[in-house]
C-alpha cells in the first residue's frame, strides 16, 4: 500500500483529485431519492442522474465530470451479511460526455490504473480484466480496442497480459489475465441487456476490473465464476451505441460511464475482502463491542446486518425517507428492523442504533448535510426503534407461545402476528429460518391480508391510504405473477418443475421451486417472456370447486395438497382465444385478469440461485 489510505475521506478525495487533475469536474452526489425518474425507487448507480446528458443534453459542468456518488440497492438485502455486499454504498464516477471516438477508451482505462495502481499502489498482478467478446447477431465485435490498451498496460509492469477468449467453453481459466465474455458479463445499460432495452436507449458494452483477494486459491477460478476470490472494484461502461427498430447503431460521439465501488476499492487496497474491515467501519465496530461485549469476529453476520443497515437507514432518512408502510420509506423500516433485531440476538435490549447512527453521522463530514440534520436524524431512528423494540419483545414471545402450543406456524398465523403485534412477516420467516423451520402454507398470509383488506375498506381508505390496501393489492399481483410464472417454468424446464415455498412482500416474490441446476440466461428470458406474455394476453381469472383427487388426476398442478380439504378451488387463467396460461390449485387471493398486474410493471428474474439439493430460488419483481 503506497498511499496508507486511513479513512474514507482520504480515498474520496484521492479519486477526486486525482480525477480532476485529469480534466474532470467535480459534481456533488445527488441524493438517494431519484428526482423526476418515476421508473426506480432509488439512486442505485452514479450514471442515474447523468442520464439526460448521457443522450445527449449539455451538462452544466461541461462534458467531462466525476463525483462520488451515494447509492442505494436493495437487491442484494438478503445477501448482506456476507463480506462484500452492502445496501447503501459509495460509487466513485467518471463520465465523458460526447467523447472522441478514437481516444476515449484509452484515456478511461489509462487514467483508472494510474489511480489505482500508481495512486493506491495496488498490485497489479492481482488484477483482472474482463472484456466484451462481441456478437455477430446484435452488430457488435469483440472490444480489440479494450483488450489492446489493457494489455499494453499490464505489459508495462512486466505481467503477460494473457487473454483467454473462451474460458465457459473449457469452464476454467487457463492462466489469463484477461477474459472474454459475452453480454451477459460484460453489457450494460440501466434497462439491463441488449434484449431488455427499449428502442431508443443508449448502451453498451463495458469492461470490468476484478481484485484477485486469494491469488494462491484454485487455479481455475476466473472473474465470472461465483467465488468470493474475486471481487469486482470497477466498471468502464463504454456508452457506445443506441437501440433502435433495426438492431443497434453507433453513437455519433461515444459516452464513457465509469463506477466503481468505493468501499470495495477500500477493500483491495487493504489486500482483505472483507469490506467491514476498511476504515468505513472501524469505529462503528469498536462501539458495535462494547455495547454488546462480543467481539466482530464472533458474530461477523449480526455486525455487518447491524453496520450496514444503520448506515443505510441514517442516509435514507436524511434524504428524506422517513419509516413508512410504504415506498422508499418502507426500505427505511425494513432495515431498521432488521437491525434491531439483529441486536437483540446479540443481547442488545436497549435502545443502540441512534449511538451507531451518530458515528457514522460524525465520520460522513463529506455529506454536510447529515451533520446539518444530525438531532432530526437521530430523533427519527430514536422514535422508530423504541417502537419497534417493543413491538418485537412481544412478537417473539407470542410466537414462542405459539410455536410450543401448535408446533408450526402457518402463514394465516403470520398475519395473525401482523395485524395483533405488529411482526413483520419477513422477520416472522427469519425467526423460523434460525430454527431450521418455516412457514407453512405461506400463501395464506395474503389471503388473510386481503381479507382484512376487504373487511375493514372503510378503516383502510381512510387510516392507510395507499399503506396496507396497496400492500395487499401489491402482494396479491406478485402471486398472481408467481402463478404465472410456475406455468411459464414448467413448459420452459419440464414437468418435474414444483413450488417448494414461496414468500411475498410489497417488493418482491421469492420463490422456490424443485430444478436440478442454475437456469440459463435464456431460460430466465423465456420464463419472463412467459408471464410477460401472459399479462398482455389479457387471461381472464376463474375459480372452480373440484374433487381433490380428480384434479390430481388431470394433472392440475399444485404443491403441498395434502394441507388442502378434498373439495379443492382450481384456478384457471384463460385467454379469449381459449388458450390457458396456468391451471393451479390454491388458496388464494389472485387478481381477476392477469392484465390487473400490467398496471405493477413489468415482470423480471432478478436472481436465482441454488437453497437445497435440487431447489433452486429465484426472487421476482413487477416494477
Ligand atoms: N453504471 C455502471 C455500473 O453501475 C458503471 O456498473
Amino acid at each position: 500500500m503506497k498511499n496508507n489510505i486511513n479513512n474514507p475521506n482520504d480515498l474520496r478525495n484521492s479519486f477526486l483529485n486525482f480525477m480532476r487533475d485529469k480534466g474532470a469536474v467535480i459534481v456533488p452526489s445527488s441524493g438517494l431519492l431519484p428526482q423526476n425518474d418515476p421508473t426506480t425507487l432509488f439512486t442505485g448507480s452514479g450514471m442515474q442522474p447523468m442520464i439526460p446528458y448521457l443522450l445527449g443534453e449539455k451538462h452544466p459542468s461541461g462534458n467531462h465530470v466525476a463525483n462520488v456518488q451515494k447509492c442505494l440497492r436493495t437487491g442484494d438485502i438478503d445477501i448482506v451479511g456476507d463480506n462484500s455486499h452492502l445496501t447503501f454504498f459509495e460509487m466513485t464516477g467518471r463520465w465523458a460526455f460526447g467523447a472522441d471516438t478514437a481516444t476515449y477508451k484509452r484515456d478511461q482505462l489509462h487514467y483508472i490504473w494510474e489511480w489505482q495502481v500508481d495512486t493506491l499502489g495496488m498490485d497489479p498482478n492481482r488484477l483482472y480484466i474482463s472484456v466484451y467478446q462481441g456478437n455477430a447477431a446484435i452488430g457488435i465485435g469483440r472490444d480489440d480496442v479494450a483488450i489492446g490498451i489493457w494489455q499494453e498496460l499490464f505489459r508495462q509492469r512486466g505481467i503477460d497480459p494473457v487473454v483467454e477468449p473462451e474460458p465457459w467453453k473449457y469452464g476454467a481459466s487457463r492462466g489469463g489475465k484477461i477474459f472474454l465474455y459475452d453480454e451477459n458479463e460484460n453489457w450494460w445499460s440501466r434497462a439491463g441487456k441488449p434484449d431488455n432495452m427499449p428502442v431508443g436507449e443508449p448502451g453498451g458494452p463495458d469492461s470490468e476490473m476484478f481484485f484477485d483477494f486469494n491469488p494462491s486459491g484454485d487455479p481455475l477460478d476466473h472473474p465470472a465464476t461465483e467465488t468470493p476470490r474475486f471481487l469486482e472494484i470497477g466498471n468502464n461502461v463504454f456508452m457506445s451505441h443506441k437501440k433502435t427498430d433495426n438492431g443497434f447503431v453507433a453513437l455519433p460521439k461515444p459516452n464513457i460511464d465509469y463506477g466503481g465501488g468505493l468501499e470495495r476499492i477500500a477493500a483491495a487496497v487493504n489486500g482483505d475482502a472483507d469490506i467491514y474491515l476498511t476504515a468505513f467501519f472501524t469505529s462503528p465496530i469498536t462501539k458495535l463491542e462494547q455495547l454488546t461485549g462480543r467481539t466482530y469476529d464472533s458474530a461477523q453476520k449480526e455486525f455487518r446486518v447491524i453496520l450496514d443497515h444503520t448506515r443505510a437507514a441514517t442516509f435514507l432518512i436524511n434524504d428524506g425517507a422517513l419509516p413508512a408502510n410504504i415506498d422508499a420509506g418502507y426500505v427505511t423500516r425494513r432495515l431498521m428492523r432488521r437491525a434491531v433485531r439483529m441486536g437483540y440476538k446479540l443481547g442488545l435490549t436497549s435502545l443502540f442504533l441512534s449511538q451507531l447512527s451518530e458515528i457514522f453521522i460524525d465520520e460522513s463530514t463529506a455529506y454536510p448535510e447529515l451533520t446539518r440534520q444530525k438531532s432530526d436524524i437521530l430523533a427519527v431512528i430514536t422514535k422508530e426503534e423504541q417502537q419497534f423494540q417493543r413491538t418485537l419483545h412481544r412478537g417473539e414471545l407470542e410466537i414462542k407461545r405459539h410455536l410450543e402450543r401448535e408446533g408450526q406456524v402457518t402463514g394465516a398465523d403470520a398475519f395473525y402476528f401482523y395485524e395483533t403485534f405488529g411482526f413483520p412477516q419477513e422477520l416472522t420467516s427469519e425467526m423460523l429460518r434460525e430454527q431450521g423451520s418455516e412457514i407453512i402454507a405461506p400463501e395464506g398470509f395474503t389471503a388473510a391480508m386481503q381479507q382484512h383488506s376487504d373487511s375493514s375498506r372503510t378503516a383502510a381508505l381512510g387510516k392507510f391510504k395507499g399503506g396496507l390496501a396497496d400492500h395487499g393489492e401489491k402482494t396479491t399481483a406478485l402471486h398472481t405473477a408467481t402463478h404465472l410464472m410456475l406455468a411459464g417454468m414448467r413448459r420452459i424446464l419440464g414437468d418435474h418443475v414444483h413450488q417448494k415455498g414461496s414468500n411475498i412482500t410489497a417488493e418482491r416474490a421469492r420463490f422456490d421451486f424443485s430444478h436440478p441446476e442454475k437456469l440459463t440466461e435464456d431460460q430466465k428470458r423465456a420464463i419472463e417472456n412467459y408471464v410477460n406474455d401472459a399479462i398482455n394476453a389479457d387471461a381472464e381469472m376463474t375459480v372452480s370447486d373440484m374433487q381433490k383427487t380428480l384434479a390430481k388426476e388431470q394433472g392440475v398442478e399444485g404443491s403441498f395438497w395434502e394441507k388442502y380439504p378434498d373439495t379443492v378451488k382450481i384456478y384457471t387463467f384463460k385467454d379469449a382465444s381459449g388458450h390457458i396460461w396456468s391451471q393451479e390449485l390454491c388458496g388464494g387471493p389472485h387478481a381477476t385478469r392477469s392484465s390487473d398486474l400490467r398496471s405493477f410493471g413489468t415482470f423480471k428474474i432478478r436472481k436465482e440461485e441454488s437453497t437445497a439439493a435440487g431447489v433452486r430460488r429465484v426472487k421476482v419483481t413487477l416494477d
